[in-house]
């Protein structure tokens, strides 16, 4: 029978469809209620709606769940590669060997920027946020490579998506090299992504860089823990501005922008500046914990919290592991770890941070991995961006995709002034 829910309004009773999706969560469908009704909902930041139906990811906030396409994202952490992972997210399976391959040249075919693009990094100020530079040199992307009218919809869609993928990794490191004012080092096709991105990072004409394995291994778990998270603000931003049919280079534009926020992804920029003002002022976490918990003090501790997950982010569980790791192989200590973890230890036995269910989130010990790495703080950022990207593309995909496709375009409850005559400027108080 189907499942319906009752909504009874000024004594009338209408029944609303329920949906169910494959791992059992419920939902009504309020589709239809406003040309029923005349009602609207009203859900401010949305914690309780649902803006589509989605078989990319699954998360679960209260057991800590989180999977791709069905599979756990410790298994893909440990066992696979972010390339495939992203290949996964576009496509919903994992790639044969020689679709991962035809991936991969894709991927080394369209890793250059175009020469004219470099003039663009060169104008930004010195100390311009890399995010900034990021999200407008990938709206420009569209500037220098049009839609090409030999091409089919199909591989227009697929080189779009490969050049993105590609791309936005060569741009971020040859925004850090000209920060630096360094020589700009291009892609190898001998090397991983992970290795290419590196080297492109760290590399120099006098200082030869040999990429370590381990380190290029850290960088793809990295990745693949960022690599999607259902409708997260950012993915709802290239979602919503992808809806307006805009082409997709200014719809992960407007992602890469979301994405910079503090609360958002700018988290693990943030995180770690707050473990720096902690070191700076004694190294004792107390009073940044106390100021956290006073509701008359904006402070919030950065890298805790989640809108979804009210137990331990599972990302941050392998993130946690992998700061041991690359810290002992990479460096051997960063004080700002002993913080981190005496930081948590606090919050975790606070009655204020139990009862609020505020667990670290990826972003608490992503910022200590990539130092341990050698990225710099503002870049942090961005290495969550490249990360996220193949998690945008596909969700952007599938609403394309979707036959039940509609502008994205919410409503409101006005609260303004009634309507009144307009007063000439000699009349106005
Ligand atoms: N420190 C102190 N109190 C907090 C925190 C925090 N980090 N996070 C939430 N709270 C409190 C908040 O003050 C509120 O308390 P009360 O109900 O007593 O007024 C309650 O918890 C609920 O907060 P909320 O802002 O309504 O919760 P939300 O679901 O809208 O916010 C969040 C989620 C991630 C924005 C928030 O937890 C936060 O600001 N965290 C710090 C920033 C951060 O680490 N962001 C990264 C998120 S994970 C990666 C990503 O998505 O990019």
């Amino acid at each position: 029978m189907e499942e319906t829910a009752k909504l009874i309004v000024d004594g009338k009773t209408y029944e609303l469809p329920m949906v169910r999706g494959t791992e059992g969560e419920r939902a009504v469908d309020i589709s239809k209620l406003r040309d029923e009704t005349g009602l609207i909902t009203l859900d401010p930041g949305y914690p309780n709606t649902g803006a589509c139906k989605s078989s990319i990811t699954f998360m679960d906030g209260e057991q800590g769940i989180l999977r791709y396409r069905g599979y756990p994202v410790e298994q893909l952490a440990e066992r696979s590669t972010f390339v495939e992972t992203a290949y996964l997210l576009i496509n919903g399976e994992l790639p044969s060997r020689e679709e991962l391959t035809r991936f991969s040249v894709l991927l080394n075919d369209h890793s250059l920027v175009h020469r004219d693009m470099l003039h663009f990094f060169d104008n930004f100020p010195r100390r311009a946020h890399p995010m900034g530079i990021l999200s407008s040199m990938v709206n420009a992307l569209r500037a220098f490579y049009p839609e090409l009218p030999e091409r089919s919809e199909e591989e227009e869609i697929l080189v779009t998506f490969t050049r993105l993928i590609s791309k936005i990794r060569t741009m971020a490191a040859i925004s850090y090299k000209l920060s630096r004012g360094h020589e700009v080092i291009y892609p190898r096709p001998d090397l991983t992504y992970a290795a290419n991105f590196l080297n492109m990072m760290f590399d120099s004409p006098v200082r030869p860089y040999e990429v370590d394995p381990d380190v290029a291994q850290a960088l793809n778990v990295f990745w693949i823990l960022h690599a999607d998270h259902e409708q997260n603000c950012s993915t709802a931003a290239v979602r919503l501005v992808g809806s307006a049919r805009v082409n997709l280079y200014a719809a992960i534009s407007a992602g890469i922008c979301a994405l910079w926020g503090p609360l958002h992804g700018g988290a693990n920029q943030a995180v770690v500046e707050m473990l720096e003002d902690i070191q700076e002022n004694g190294g004792d976490p107390g009073p940044f914990i106390e100021r956290a918990k006073d509701r008359q003090d904006p402070f919030r501790l950065m890298g805790f919290g989640h809108r979804v997950y009210k137990t331990y982010d599972p990302r941050a569980k392998i993130m946690k592991k992998m700061a041991d790791r690359v810290l002992k192989k990479q460096k051997g200590s960063d004080p700002l770890l002993d913080i981190a973890r005496r930081l948590e230890e606090v919050a975790l036995e606070d009655p204020y941070f139990i009862d609020h269910h505020l667990y670290p989130n990826v972003d608490f010990y992503s910022g200590i991995v990539m130092r341990a790495l050698g990225i710099p703080t503002n870049m942090f950022t961005v290495m969550f961006a490249i990360g996220r990207l193949p998690g945008w593309i596909s969700q952007w995909k599938e609403s394309m995709d979707d036959p039940g496709w509609r502008l994205q375009r919410p409503r409101q409850v006005y609260t303004g002034p009634n309507e009144r005559d307009y007063i000439p400027m000699d009349k106005r108080k």
